[in-house]
């Protein structure tokens, strides 16, 4: 073939652009479509003191004003404010469900503050476990309110932790993620806050307590992470206020000598919560409270109903023998109760048979008694009635004796 011909031959050859991924290289993209129309779902825990700033932060976290009302400082009992909202960021929906403590720390006496904290995340683990358990699980509309994460607002003393700081962070540490914080830094000096954040660790590693590790396994995250890591506790400044600051607004604190900027990196840790809470690690939160906390709580209320893995003799079990041998264990053990019960009923039937039978013999004595004292009674009276009949007789014969007598005399009498 002559070469123009070749040439004119390529000219005609129509060159397709792609418009996309066609192969299974477009994997990740189904689970983004998915996801974004399913929508997302975190739950937060804020724990900390009242008027510690935990509405603050979290409205300065989520761009939202979500008009919580201030907690009293004279509740008897810790409690906790449970708050669902739905939010917006242009195409992506959020189901966030805040829940604050409320009273924490205005307790004389505060050993029990924790408890209803623990006792609300176990609740939420028991009633994922119940879903679980059923035959007909609903996931699809099931509302996870397992806690994600618990903020923990430290007060900024500058000194050490409180007392009821590590006695609560060392009963949750195994059952959600921490991450400390330091509230209204804003109050500490730079030099302060650094020796305070020092103290704060090195109080949390004597005292064995665990606090959520951003992770460094993932090689894209690994290098902000680990050093995130370091930067813990966050010294946190919260607001929603918008104050100028040259030509632009900015979120800050306006004070006399100046403005406190919040988004400002040199100011607070603010910026650095953000990233790694809702940017980096939201789904690493998620999973370690499924595959840690989750799986821990669920492990411990097996072990407790007796179920095991492996045998003492370090042989899988299976879970239906053991299944099968608890609900004859069960079934048993009920038997054994219904007999028991059956015995206690005889034996109080019996006693009160006894007791029954006493009574009526008393009684029949007692009537008995009567009866022999009325017929004595009787024979008396009637001895009485015929010794009266007879004196009665006497006296009319007597009578009848005495008029005779009468009679004779006035006779007589009457002849002389
Ligand atoms: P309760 O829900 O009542 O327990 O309070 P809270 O912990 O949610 O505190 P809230 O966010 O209502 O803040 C209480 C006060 O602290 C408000 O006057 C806030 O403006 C102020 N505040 C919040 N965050 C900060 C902060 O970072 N620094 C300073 N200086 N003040 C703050």
């Amino acid at each position: 073939v002559p070469d123009d011909e070749d040439t004119q031959k390529e000219d005609n050859i129509r060159g397709l652009t792609m418009l996309g991924h066609f192969g299974f290289d477009c994997l990740p993209h189904q689970l983004v479509n998915k996801s974004v129309q399913q929508g997302f779902f975190f739950n937060i825990l804020c724990v900390g003191e009242t008027g510690i700033g935990k509405s603050t932060l979290i409205d300065t976290l989520f761009n939202t004003n979500l008009k919580d009302k201030k907690s009293s400082h004279f509740y008897s009992n810790v409690g906790l404010k449970i708050q669902t909202h739905e939010l917006q960021e242009s195409n992506v929906q959020l189901k966030l469900t805040v829940v604050k403590t409320v009273g924490y720390g205005d307790q004389i006496n505060k050993e029990s503050s924790y408890h209803p904290i623990v006792d609300y995340i176990d609740a939420q683990f028991e009633s994922y476990l119940q879903e679980e358990w059923k035959i007909k699980r609903s996931f699809a509309d099931y509302h996870d309110s397992r806690v994600h994460v618990c903020l923990y607002f430290i007060s900024p003393t500058g000194h050490s932790l409180k007392p009821l700081d590590l006695l609560t962070m060392k009963n949750i540490d195994t059952k959600v993620n921490i991450i400390p914080l330091i509230a209204k830094a804003d109050t500490i000096s730079k030099s302060d806050l650094q020796k305070f954040k020092c103290k704060i660790m090195s109080e949390l590693v004597s005292n064995g307590i665990q606090i959520y590790q951003f992770p460094t396994d993932d090689e894209a995250d690994a290098n902000v992470n680990y050093s995130m890591n370091g930067l813990l506790p966050f010294a946190i400044v919260g607001s929603t206020d918008e104050v100028k600051v040259g030509k632009r607004m900015v979120r800050g604190r306006q004070y006399p000598w100046g403005v406190l900027q919040v988004e400002n990196e040199n100011h607070c840790d603010f910026v650095k919560l953000r990233d790694m809470l809702l940017y980096t690690n939201m789904e690493d939160l998620k999973e370690q409270t499924h595959t840690q906390h989750y799986e821990r709580y669920r492990c411990c209320k097996l072990q407790k109903m007796g179920f095991v893995d492996v045998g003492p003799d370090n042989q899988p079990v299976s879970f239906q023998e053991i299944y099968e041998a608890k609900r004859q264990e069960f079934f048993d053990q009920c038997q054994r109760e219904e007999e028991e019960l059956k015995q206690k009923f005889m034996q109080r039937v019996k006693e009160k048979e006894t007791a029954f039978k006493e009574s009526e013999k008393e009684l029949q004595d007692k009537f008995e008694h009567l009866k022999r004292v009325q017929q004595e009674e009787t024979m008396k009276l009637e001895e009485e009635r015929r010794q009266l009949e007879e004196e009665i007789i006497d006296f009319y014969k007597m009578k009848a004796a005495s008029e005779t007598l009468h009679t004779l005399v006035c006779t007589n009498i009457k002849k002389d």
